[in-house]
């Protein structure tokens, strides 16, 4: 066991393969001082003697220690399930997982003990990790058990019972085809810091710029130029908030694979950029790795990429720099150059369980040497890499969409969605993503209901990137949540409501801008996932041990978002600790359940007793000047301040220490807050406090009973 990091231990067991996630990390870990501001670890929470690994013929296994009281979250972005002890998960890149069995859109060999500590098994083999269910063969002939019982026991939940519960002392993981394997221990105290360690470890999480904290919109898959602007046109005149629009530049003119060139539905893309641009709008472009025979790029990858094809175009490489290279150039100068501010990556992830299985097969070589199996887990990671540098070298930050993620992910400012739409599932995702540094949307893009709408976007707009994907209906949502009458242009009577619900929802996430933006910057500083489980914060609360369908943003909100079609009621756990009502002030008894009712217009949303919130006059887009004005909240004594961050919220130059710290404070005796700035950064966009106030008191208390 070596120390690598303060509280960060490398374990290398037989000889490890060339290529795995730690090997080709492109980012480096955060800064020491990061680290040091951590409570300090200690020894190793894992003893090397209790790791244990060797050959087999199928790879290699692993044994890590399991203790009876201990319970595991994490392996990425899991959808169907929270607490993994007793599971058997097999980490396979796939977008449509039917069962939880570990399949993912963003597997990742990470998992966080309740004891304290994570582990990540460095591989992008497709590992198989058993939580409890491989227990070795011991000598039961002297078990009382093994006597004779009295009578023939013929009840199934007496014989069943044997079942329950994992019996096994170890982990057990599996890593096809490898011959060694090198782990890490991210130490605590308590799962909180150990997550925060493996954050840092990957090189600190993300700091969006501050319009992809705004509302994203991405326009029907078909709309040509002329289409989309109209619509961005349309948002401005229904004073609807919206920073990114999303367009799909249709370059799969000859097949599904890509040409990487605009149609011709963007006759003038540079015009469309610049005019969205005037009115507050960042363009935000749909495409995918595969690369058709018709594109520019298609003699230039040819020997960097994969010997299979997918929809009949090359897999580029990128984990070769000359890939990244030859690709990032080309979508420089093509796009970027234009003013295009980032994309969504689709389709790297694959699918077995469809009708016609698609992605490059797993027998698959590249030129880097990967396989297909390492390649399915890499390529998402390099592929934002690839992305993230065009930006990184113009000295601008970028959001992005992307489908497929893996291992030491945090840095890349990418948010991964999914063509499923479970709602119970995305919120599950959106309690997840914490675990294993990761980022989720639940996105939106038609509804059964007005209701369902609304519970869809109220959850959307409280997660990491509040988006609408319309990409296959031609009016918004709003107008019409049916897919099908939407497209003949039904629209529904009463939509002008429906639409006012929706305004209000988006102002609410940018009336959130800040403190989400001082959130993400904690994320880049200090590794804490702007929006995580309540089990990370109260680790010794075994009821926050099971909430899946509640998180945390930042350091004082906790939602609690309806499920969509599940009525207007649900249970909401708080866990220790007074918390306020965000709508109506009331305050509510923490460490129990409650039984709420909830108006539509409302998500419900807590604040931690003694926080200050500062609340933004809502924009149409960041850069509009009212998202500078704040309004602070005041919950009881006002006694957690909050630091806000200014800097120019566009380019990397925070990096270099170009921000300025806004305290707010209050006091309590005299009832006056203050705003005190620290920082000599001029010329960045500076916030102003014009009102402090109590949080809302109506008198009504949407609290009916308590569980
Ligand atoms: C899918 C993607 C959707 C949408 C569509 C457009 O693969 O997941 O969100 O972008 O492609 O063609």
């Amino acid at each position: 066991m070596q120390e690598i990091l303060p509280g960060i231990w490398k374990l290398t067991l037989g000889r490890p393969e060339t290529h795995t996630p730690v090997r080709h990390r492109l980012r480096k870990p955060a800064a020491k001082p990061a680290f040091a501001a951590l409570p300090a670890a200690g020894d190793c929470p894992l003893a090397a003697a209790e790791i244990r690994g060797g050959a087999t013929t199928r790879g290699y296994e692993l044994f890590l220690p399991m203790r009876d009281d201990e319970q595991f979250y994490g392996l990425g972005l899991q959808l169907l399930s929270f607490d993994q002890r007793g599971r058997k998960k097999t980490l396979r890149v796939n977008s449509d997982p039917c069962v939880d069995l570990g399949d993912s859109h963003a597997p990742v060999p990470f998992y966080v003990s309740t004891r304290g500590y994570a582990v990540l098994v460095d591989t992008y083999r497709y590992a198989t990790f058993n939580f409890g269910g491989a227990v070795p063969k011991h000598d039961r002939s002297a078990d009382t058990a093994v006597q004779p019982a009295a009578a023939v026991n013929t009840n199934l939940e007496t014989l069943y019972s044997g079942h329950a519960g994992p019996a096994a002392a170890s982990v057990a993981v599996e890593v096809p085809a490898a011959r060694g394997v090198t782990v890490y221990v991210f130490a605590g105290p308590a799962m909180l810091e150990s997550v925060r360690r493996y954050n840092l470890f990957s090189g600190g999480g993300c700091l969006p710029p501050r319009w992809g904290l705004g509302v994203w919109y991405r326009c029907c898959g078909t709309f040509d130029q002329q289409q989309a602007a109209a619509m961005a046109a349309d948002f401005r005149r229904a004073d609807l908030p919206c920073d990114v629009l999303g367009l799909e530049p249709g370059w799969q003119t000859h097949a599904y694979s890509c040409s990487h060139v605009w149609s011709k539905k963007f006759p003038a893309p540079a015009d469309l950029v610049r005019t969205l641009a005037a009115q507050g709008y960042h363009v935000n472009l749909w495409t995918h790795a595969f690369t058709h025979a018709a594109s520019p790029l298609y003699r230039s990858l040819y020997e960097h990429s994969g010997d299979y094809e997918v929809w009949k175009g090359l897999t580029p490489d990128f984990v070769q720099p000359e890939t990244r290279r030859i690709f990032g150039e080309f979508y420089d100068r093509t796009h970027v150059a234009l003013g295009v501010s980032g994309y969504k990556l689709d389709e790297c992830d694959g699918s077995d369980f469809i009708a016609t299985p698609w992605s490059f097969p797993e027998i698959s070589r590249f030129p880097s040497g990967l396989d297909g199996e390492q390649m399915h887990s890499a390529i998402g990671l390099h592929f934002q890499e690839t992305i993230d540098q065009l930006y990184r070298r113009r000295n601008l930050r970028t959001y992005n969409e992307v489908r497929n993620s893996h291992a030491l992910a945090a840095p890349y400012p990418f948010v991964l969605y999914s063509d499923l739409y479970d709602h119970r599932q995305f919120l599950r995702g959106v309690v997840n993503q914490g675990f294993s540094g990761l980022l989720w949307c639940p996105e939106v893009r038609h509804a059964a209901s007005a209701e369902e709408l609304i519970r869809r976007i109220q959850a959307a707009a409280l997660s990491p990137q509040a988006l609408i994907n319309a990409w296959y209906i031609k009016n918004p949502p709003w107008k019409q949540w049916d897919r099908q009458k939407n497209n003949a242009d039904e629209l529904v009577p009463n939509h002008a409501e429906v639409e006012a619900a929706c305004r209000d929802i988006f102002r609410l996430r940018m009336s959130l801008v800040p403190y989400l933006y001082s959130a993400f910057f904690r994320y880049w500083s200090e590794g804490l996932p702007p929006f995580r489980a309540l089990v990370l914060d109260y680790p010794t609360d075994p009821q926050a041990a099971t909430v899946d369908d509640q998180w945390l943003v930042g350091d004082r909100l906790l939602v609690a978002p309806v499920v969509a079609n599940t009525g207007n009621r649900r249970t909401v756990y708080l866990p220790a600790g007074d918390w306020f009502d965000f709508w109506i002030g009331a305050r509510m008894e923490g460490g129990r359940k409650h039984e709420i009712e909830v108006p539509l217009g409302q998500i419900p949303i807590y604040v931690k007793d003694g926080a200050l919130l500062p609340l933004a006059e809502p924009g149409l887009h960041a850069a509009d000047p009212a998202g500078l004005r704040l309004t602070v909240r005041v919950y009881g004594d006002g006694c957690l301040p909050l630091t806000l961050i200014e800097d120019d919220g566009v380019t990397y130059d925070f990096e270099k220490g170009a921000y300025n710290r806004l305290d707010l404070t209050w006091d309590p005796a005299a009832k006056t807050g203050a705003a005190t700035r620290t920082g000599t950064t001029s010329s960045v966009p500076a916030y102003t406090v014009t009102t402090w106030r109590p949080g809302p008191m109506c008198g009504r208390h949407s609290c009916l009973s308590s569980a």
